[in-house]
């Protein structure tokens, strides 16, 4: 990790789950200042309206794009309904070194081909920082890490050099020391090719005061979500190690989107609008999301093929689907538990049938824990999970290491005899669409159970089918 986004583990999230979120918890990722540990509803009060406070503002990434009038502290009109913790997995969390167009300035010479060096390996071609925004009191040292690209490059070494030694000075290692308040700039270049060079910019203040904000960084600029679903752009505040890093959230069109003081945007109704987030410190500093809201497309008729009902990215069913459990699937499970007892092993059910709006809530209580991207490689939107088929159960454990224990062992080896089949295995995500659930078994019946266990296919690889959303 590159800054200090907090890496949520899957232990602490099935943790957080178990002690609070059956009361529909929330928590806000990353290392904005709120604390992950409380429990936080869409449903929240918003913050009072920041909008009479606040002059036209200009964005650090976007110079000529005066801030929309914030004309409403958006809260969400749809509120979440507390959902029980299923299908939790290893969360992911962006590399904010890859993730955020501004993280990487354009100065930072990363682009190049790779070269290749004399002797068969290659040089530097770019440097990358994980903060090119360093504050410091007098007197303190921060230092940034920095990465030589290619990875392959044979001499990483470090050239570092601060453009007035008298506010800041740097150590042949890349220590950059506050010597008296003021602004500079620190460079590093590789000593395999100067000319690569990447540019951190220095700010020294008094040893007492606090270090205010200067930049803010989203993973996202834009993103499309469909009315009622959610997505949340990910926030660093620069510097890191700024005193306050509060948000302060506006949509300029809460007919279109809405967005809680969390940053998490709702879909409200067709169309486009810009959402803000400024800094509470520094309200001159704000980063725009471009928000495209679209109708998610109604679908009358669950898909069949030869027979098996498919869910999946592509194929959802529709919101009226509601059939309970799957009496024969049950009756399946049953058998699968009874057989696994006389082998000793316990199994039982975290999660079965789930109704359409059951899943909408879990999406976007994942979306408002981790942003839409990551949700979505573990939660499927709402009409697109199993669960509603009531085909699918979740057993035992949410925990990738469930396939370690004997139950896990028990259920990758025989699950198929009883009829089900291990939906999203390991490695098979660009197929499926989701990842690794060892956990999840879809009952398909036995005879196309042991086709896909022989063959060693999923169902999109059986029926030659994909597994993609429309958008
Ligand atoms: N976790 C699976 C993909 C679901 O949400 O149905
Ligand atoms: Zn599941």
């Amino acid at each position: 990790m590159t800054t200090p986004k907090t890496r949520i583990t899957a232990g602490i999230l099935a943790g957080l789950l178990l002690a609070g979120c059956f009361t529909g918890c929330f928590f806000r990722k990353g290392e904005n200042d709120k604390d992950p540990d409380t429990p936080i509803t869409i449903t929240d009060t918003p913050e009072e309206d920041p909008a009479g406070t606040l002059t036209p503002i200009v964005t650090p990434e976007n110079p000529d794009d005066p801030a929309s009038p914030a004309d409403d502290p958006a809260q969400p009109t749809d509120p979440v309904t507390p959902i029980d913790p299923v299908d939790l997995p290893t969360p992911v969390v962006p590399d904010p070194g890859t993730a955020g167009a501004s993280d990487t300035p354009a100065d930072t010479a990363d682009t190049q081909a790779d070269t290749p060096a004399e002797d068969g390996g290659t040089h530097v071609t770019g440097i990358r920082l994980d903060k090119y925004i360093v504050a410091v009191q007098v007197g303190k040292s921060d230092m940034p890490i920095v990465t030589m690209l290619p990875s392959t490059a044979l001499d990483v070494g470090e050239i570092w050099t601060s453009d007035d030694t008298a506010v800041a000075s740097v150590s042949t290692y890349g220590k950059i020391t506050g010597v008296a308040p003021g602004e500079c700039k620190v460079t590093v270049r590789s000593t395999d090719n100067p000319d690569v060079k990447a540019v951190v910019d220095v700010m020294v203040v008094e040893d007492q005061d606090v270090i205010h904000v200067k930049q803010i960084s989203l993973d996202k600029y834009e993103t499309t979500i469909q009315v009622g679903l959610m997505d949340m752009p990910w926030v660093t505040m620069y510097p890191t190690n700024a005193g306050d890093k509060g948000e302060i959230w506006t949509s300029d069109d809460t007919a279109v989107a809405t967005v809680d003081k969390y940053g998490r945007i709702l879909g409200v109704g067709p169309g486009t609008c810009t959402v803000t987030v400024r800094s509470q410190d520094n309200q001159d500093v704000t980063a725009k999301v471009t928000v495209n809201v679209k109708i998610a497309e109604v679908v009358k008729e669950p898909t069949y093929i030869d027979g098996t009902l498919i869910v999946n990215r592509t194929y959802a069913l529709p919101k009226t689907y509601n059939p309970g459990v799957s009496a024969e699937a049950k009756a399946a499970l049953d058998q699968l538990i009874a057989g696994a007892s006389e082998d000793g092993l316990e199994f039982w059910v975290e999660s079965g049938f789930r109704s359409y709006d059951q899943q909408l809530n879990l999406y976007n209580t994942y979306v408002g824990r981790e942003g839409k991207d990551a949700a979505d490689r573990y939660s499927a939107r709402p009409g697109h999970s199993e669960h509603q088929s009531g085909l699918a159960f979740d057993l035992n454990s949410f925990d990738d290491n469930f396939d370690t224990t004997p139950e896990g062992k028990w259920l990758a080896a025989h699950a198929w005899e009883y009829g089900f089949t291990l939906r999203y295995p390991k490695d098979k995500e660009d197929i499926t669409g989701f990842m690794y659930e060892p956990w999840h078994v879809r009952f398909v019946g036995k005879e196309l159970a042991q086709k896909l266990h022989d063959s060693g296919q999923v169902l999109e690889e059986y029926f030659d089918i994909t597994s993609v959303y429309a958008d």
